[in-house]
């Protein structure tokens, strides 16, 4: 009688075992070597309790003038004939000040994108970073994505994270129109963020 089995069978199977072992979850989860757990105290954060800060100033977006400071980057074809702008995209680099007043003391700036992202009303996707430069936040960033309809009375947006004190942040942006004109729209900025 003829064995129903190839005689290469047994071996095979050693060698397929074998690299099932070697790729398995099991096993990659500690061959990895890019990425482990650590814990808190290695980061100075063992017991360091979460704070909370509010950041209140003024967003400067100067569309036109000697002074512009948000230029449009990129269009849809149909972009000018849309009521909402769609496809619009201005790329922006916006003082932050104190106060509304141009005058007003800089206390950082938002660098980044909005985008008109509605078919059916004003509202922009917003990608930005605020970039502070003032007393001990000078070098701290917070990163905003979010929706904001500027015809509503306040926008919220996400605060997705942070760089240097603001490390870890998370929270959430409100923003209120403070005056408008051709040239320059003053947004009132509240921003609270939890953070280490
Ligand atoms: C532009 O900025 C300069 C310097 O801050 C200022 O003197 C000037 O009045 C500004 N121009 C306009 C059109 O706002
Ligand atoms: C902020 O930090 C930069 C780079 O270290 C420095 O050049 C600048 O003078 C600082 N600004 C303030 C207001 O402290």
């Amino acid at each position: 009688m003829a064995n129903p089995f190839p005689t290469f069978l047994p071996s095979s199977l050693i060698f397929f075992s074998f690299f099932f072992f070697l790729f398995s979850p099991l096993t990659a989860a500690k061959t990895h070597r890019f990425a482990r757990t650590i814990s808190p105290s290695s980061l100075g954060l063992d017991g360091e309790p979460e704070k909370l800060s509010h950041l209140h100033f003024f967003f400067h977006d100067v569309v036109s003038g000697q002074n512009q400071t948000a230029v449009r980057v990129a269009a849809a074809p149909a972009t000018d004939k849309s009521p909402t702008l769609f496809g619009a995209v201005v790329m922006m680099d916006d003082p932050l000040t104190e106060q509304p007043e141009a005058t007003s003391k800089v206390v950082g700036r938002a660098q980044g994108i909005y985008a008109s992202a509605s078919q059916s009303e004003l509202g922009f996707l917003m990608a930005m970073n605020f970039a502070f430069t003032e007393g001990k936040y000078n070098g701290s960033s917070l990163a905003v994505l979010g929706r904001n309809t500027v015809a509503s009375a306040v926008r919220e947006m996400p605060v997705v994270g942070g760089s240097e004190l603001f490390r870890f942040a998370r929270g959430y942006a409100q923003a209120k129109t403070h005056s408008f004109s051709a040239v320059e729209a003053i947004v009132e900025y509240n921003v609270y963020v939890f953070h280490y």
